[in-house]
Parts: C-alpha cells; structure tokens; sequence
C-alpha cells in the first residue's frame, strides 16, 4: 500500500467527471487500499478517487471515532437510492481543503448503493455523519465540492485563502 498525493484546491481536476468501474478486480482494490492509507495518513474520514488524480467513481470513508476499531468501507459505483426529506447542517471540511470548515446543509439520512471491496452490490442506510460523508464523497465524483453548496460569500472566502495558500506553497 502506499500514500498518494492528494490534489489541492483550485484545480480543475476536482471538477471532472469520473466514470463507473466495471467492476471492484485487483486494481480497483488496489486503489481502494491505497486510497484508505492516504486518508488515515492525512487524516480524514473521507476520500474520493478525484482527489488523488484517477478519474474513477470510487470513495473510502471511515467514520469511526479516532480510539475506536477502524471501520474501512470501500465504495465503488456509490449511488444515492433514497434521501430524506429531512436536513441536517455539519461542519464540513475536505482533504482538498486544508484547515476550511463550512456548514454545508444535506438530507439528514441517506440509502445508497455500492459495489463492495469483493465485487459485491451492497445497500446502506446512513445517518449523521456517515450519510453526510457519503454524500460529499460521491459529490467529488460529479466534479461538486463543498463549497458549491454554501454561499457566494463564503465559498469566495474560502477560494481566496486557497489561492494564497497555493501560491505560499509554490514560492517555498
Ligand atoms: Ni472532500
């Protein structure tokens, strides 16, 4: 397994659409294993294939509390089949998104399905922070972040500290 780079805010490869794996084989598991390493690393409690430059509709989350037992899920092909009429507003941030934070609303609960980390169709029913990560993660598949879904003012708020911050890191 091994850590891979992680793209950061604004680029455009984190506006692309990504296209559906024919099924979980070794190499999509590689990815999936590569990407789960890449996200404890950082840390984080999501990840999307988009944001390590490979255009394929797989994510990794694991929402687990940090003392507790690692819970991997590996999704390939997620897809949202039922959401609540019921919001929920989280405080969300993204690996692309060094140290911003952004109250972002969502359906409160999610049923999505996947095909698992052995090639398996798989159905979820998430709430919290689970369903709120499942559904930023399969944005990131769709080219849709975060910030797309706040304010102008907030959101032109954020991308200006990530140019800065893209501009400090290029100067160093
Ligand atoms: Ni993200």
């Amino acid at each position: 397994m091994s850590v891979l780079p992680i793209i950061i805010a604004p680029d455009p490869m984190l506006k692309k659409l990504c296209v559906p794996v024919d099924a979980v084989n070794d190499e999509i598991r590689t990815l999936m294993d590569d990407m789960l390493e890449t996200m404890y690393a950082a840390p984080g409690v999501g990840l999307a294939a988009p944001q390590v430059s490979i255009l394929k509709r797989v994510i990794v989350i694991d929402t687990s509390r940090r003392e507790a037992e690692p819970e991997p899920m590996q999704m390939a092909n997620p897809e949202i089949i039922e959401a609540s009429e019921e919001l929920a507003t989280y405080d969300e941030g993204c690996l692309s998104f060094p140290d911003q934070y952004a109250e972002v609303e969502r359906p409160a609960r999610v049923r999505a399905r996947y095909i698992d980390y052995d090639n398996q169709v798989q159905e979820i029913e998430a709430e919290g922070l689970l369903s709120t990560c499942i559904q930023h993660e399969i944005d990131h598949l769709d080219g849709k972040l975060f910030i797309d879904r706040i304010s102008a003012l907030k959101r032109n708020m954020i991308m200006r500290k990530m140019k800065k911050l893209k501009k400090s890191k290029a100067m160093a």
